[in-house]
């Protein structure tokens, strides 16, 4: 598979990442022993970059990775987050001091099986201690050799500004996709100025792209059911822009899940990491690097992306978004 850079570090990565959150009940349950199958699956077709935080499944997430990669932490390029704390399906706050920073990152370390992480991120700013404090913390962490490489996520650009006065970012991950394609205007245009990768968070819409199309409703375990898009009267408008790309799709001979993230690797050097709990699911996203996106095709997904509407998250996380 097809390897770029992360940023400007020597760390190469399968251009397209898996998202291991859902392996951990975000969209629903996963039976027993299936996610590590999966797994196993994931680092054989090729895909190296996996991305995991501590607060998913409240670590059950790294635990089950360093259990699922134990004997191939080599062939994989993992990476953490950390900064949330409490119950990820409600009443989070964030950490950000560098005391915190250090303990997260030894936390991550234990559960991950494993003594240094690939890329570490910070999840959420803390807006209560200055970015430089946090990564100079991060900083030493890679002078010490625990981390590889510092990234962010959900960062406005005056924050990487400022941050990169104490640590080389090489990584922003935030949400983009065809149902959210809002870094497009601004941000992209700066991260390719700076050299950083952007990794495309929930770059299936979190599931409005594929499942919601056809008429699904999140269930009462499925996170999705708090937030704002994913309920009326956002969700009918929503699924009938989503029903127009699978025309599309249908018209170029492909589904709307290889499209959409077809999408997101013709619009740059970016790197999606879909996650699924499925294997079918898998292999198909994989076909998403086959894809060739004519300029004219891309401009007019990208016309039908800005259709979408309702907040991506609900009012509570929505606060933890540094917008700048
Ligand atoms: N930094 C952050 O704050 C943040 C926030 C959210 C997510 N993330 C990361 O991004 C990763 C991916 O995002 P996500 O899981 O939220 O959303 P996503 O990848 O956009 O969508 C996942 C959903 O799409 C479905 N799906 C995947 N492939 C499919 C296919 N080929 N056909 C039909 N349905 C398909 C999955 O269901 P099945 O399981 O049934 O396939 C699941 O419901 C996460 O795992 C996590 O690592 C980071």
């Amino acid at each position: 598979m097809e390897q770029i850079n992360l940023g400007k570090s020597d760390i190469r990565v399968s251009r397209m990442g898996f998202g291991c959150w859902g392996l951990s009940g975000a969209y629903g349950s996963i039976a027993a022993g299936e996610a590590e199958r999966l797994l196993q699956a994931v680092a054989d077709t090729g895909i190296n970059f996996l991305d995991t935080a501590d607060v998913y499944g409240g670590g059950a997430n790294e635990e089950l990775l360093g259990r699922a990669l134990a004997g191939r932490r080599q062939e994989v390029v993992l990476a953490t987050k950390f900064g949330y704390v409490g119950d990820e399906m409600g009443g989070l706050r964030i950490d950000g001091r560098p005391e915190y920073v250090v303990a997260a990152c030894e936390a991550s370390l234990r559960r991950l099986r494993t003594d240094y992480l690939d890329l570490y991120y910070l999840h959420r700013v803390d807006k209560t201690v200055p970015i430089t404090e946090t990564v100079g913390a991060m900083q030493r962490l890679k002078d010490q050799g625990k981390i590889r490489a510092i990234g962010l996520s959900e960062a406005g650009i005056a924050t990487l500004q400022k941050a990169g006065r104490t640590g080389r970012i090489d990584v922003l991950q935030s949400e983009y996709s065809l149902a959210t394609p809002d870094l497009q205007d601004r941000v992209l245009p700066f991260l390719e100025e700076q050299g950083i990768t952007l990794a495309a968070f929930s770059p299936l819409g979190r599931g409005m792209l594929t499942a919601l199309a056809s008429g699904l409703q999140p269930g009462s375990d499925d996170y999705r059911r708090l937030i704002p898009r994913f309920q009326e009267p956002y969700l009918s408008h929503n699924i009938r822009i989503a029903e127009q790309m699978q025309d599309m799709a249908q018209q170029l001979g492909t589904s709307l899940a290889i499209l959409s993230l077809g999408w997101i690797l013709a619009s740059g050097n970016h790197i999606p990491i879909p996650g699924t709990r499925k294997l079918d699911h898998l292999r198909e996203n994989c076909r998403a690097l086959e894809l060739r996106l004519s300029p004219d095709i891309v401009q007019q997904l990208a016309s039908l992306a800005r259709q979408f509407r309702g907040a991506r998250h609900n009012p509570a996380n929505a606060a933890f978004y540094d917008v700048d």
